[in-house]
């Protein structure tokens, strides 16, 4: 990155700190009625890969009934209220019912579609997914109360559900081509801030040999921030991809100041190189 790369990353932090503070006072003030939400850089990340197929879509129904049926209808042609009807959301395009009025953030990400995915980042803190959304919602807290929701709006989805990423860890992908790929991809990106070696240095950043399925914040002298110390768990390959996808919307308040790898096939690249870096 050049020094003008460095000035603009600086200034987008900023302005996405301000917009999120901004959003989470207004959405604090909008919602009286629901029980003191903590705000969500408090909430740990344990529900960082929720298993969707074990979810109970009846109990997301009831959930769904009472959290959200008061702005929204789930059934086919159902009317828009305070929000768009959510029959068939899953698999449809972000901000996209002709019958409804979006705000400007939201339709702003209306090339992107609603996965399972992100719709737990939604309904867990829309303001924090999407600041300036109209959406007074501050969110639900339980991950499992979560994914039954999910559950319940995936049984409408005209397309299926993508597969949880985790099911691909447990057979091991060994394209090399991938791996060159990952090599090129992490040269690029993140060797102004990590080392790949065996005892290689770190630099701005941890070194990064031998991470996959190792405990998350775990290279001897390396000062790592309160947030990550925090976040218990390994680094599996699920937890790699949201991580490296946006590190501060999975874990606020570290201190890797990148905005992330946007194309998937990057990002599984990447992690497999770096599942390459292990002793043999
Ligand atoms: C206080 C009213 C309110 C509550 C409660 C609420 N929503 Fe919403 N929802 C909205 C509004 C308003 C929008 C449109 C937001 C925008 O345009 O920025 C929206 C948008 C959405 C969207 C995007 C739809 C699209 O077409 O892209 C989804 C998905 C959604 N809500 C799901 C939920 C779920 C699930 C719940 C319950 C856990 C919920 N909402 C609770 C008001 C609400
Ligand atoms: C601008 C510098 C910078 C860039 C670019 C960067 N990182 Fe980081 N990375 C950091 C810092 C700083 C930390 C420590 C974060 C903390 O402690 O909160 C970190 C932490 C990590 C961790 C956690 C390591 C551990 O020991 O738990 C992983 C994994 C990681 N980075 C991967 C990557 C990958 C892969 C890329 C490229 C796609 C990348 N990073 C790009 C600075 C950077």
């Amino acid at each position: 990155m050049d020094s003008l790369d460095w000035n603009r990353l600086a200034v987008a932090t900023l302005i996405s700190v301000g917009i999120f503070a901004g959003g989470w006072i207004l959405g604090n003030t909008l919602i009286q009625a629901s029980p003191p939400q903590k705000p969500a850089f408090l909430i740990k990340s344990t529900d960082s890969s929720p298993d969707f197929s074990i979810a109970d879509s009846k109990h997301g129904q009831d959930v769904a009934a009472q959290q959200c049926g008061l702005c929204h209808t789930f059934e086919e042609n159902g009317p828009s209220k305070i929000g768009p009807n959510l029959y068939e959301i899953i698999g449809h395009k972000i901000a996209s019912r002709k019958d409804f009025h979006y705000s400007q953030a939201l339709s702003a990400r209306n090339k992107e579609t609603w996965d399972q995915q992100k719709l737990y980042q939604w309904i867990k803190n829309p303001m924090e997914m999407v600041p300036g959304t109209t959406m007074a919602f501050a969110g639900v807290n339980d991950p499992s109360d979560r994914a039954d929701i999910i559950a319940f709006l995936s049984k409408s989805s005209p397309v299926p559900p993508p597969k949880p990423l985790a099911t691909t860890s447990a057979a091991p992908n060994t394209d090399t081509n991938l791996q060159k790929e990952g090599k090129v991809a992490a040269q690029k990106e993140c060797a102004a801030c990590h080392s790949f070696d065996p005892n290689g240095r770190n630099l701005i950043g941890p070194n990064l040999y031998n991470i996959v399925n190792k405990p998350i914040a775990n290279k001897k002298n390396y000062p790592y921030s309160q947030a990550l110390v925090s976040q218990k768990g390994l680094w599996s390959e699920t937890n790699l991809d949201k991580w490296l996808e946006n590190p501060s919307l999975w874990i606020p308040n570290n201190k890797m100041i990148y905005t992330g790898v946007s194309s998937p096939q990057t990002r599984k690249a990447i992690i497999i190189y770096l599942r390459s870096l292990a002793p043999k």
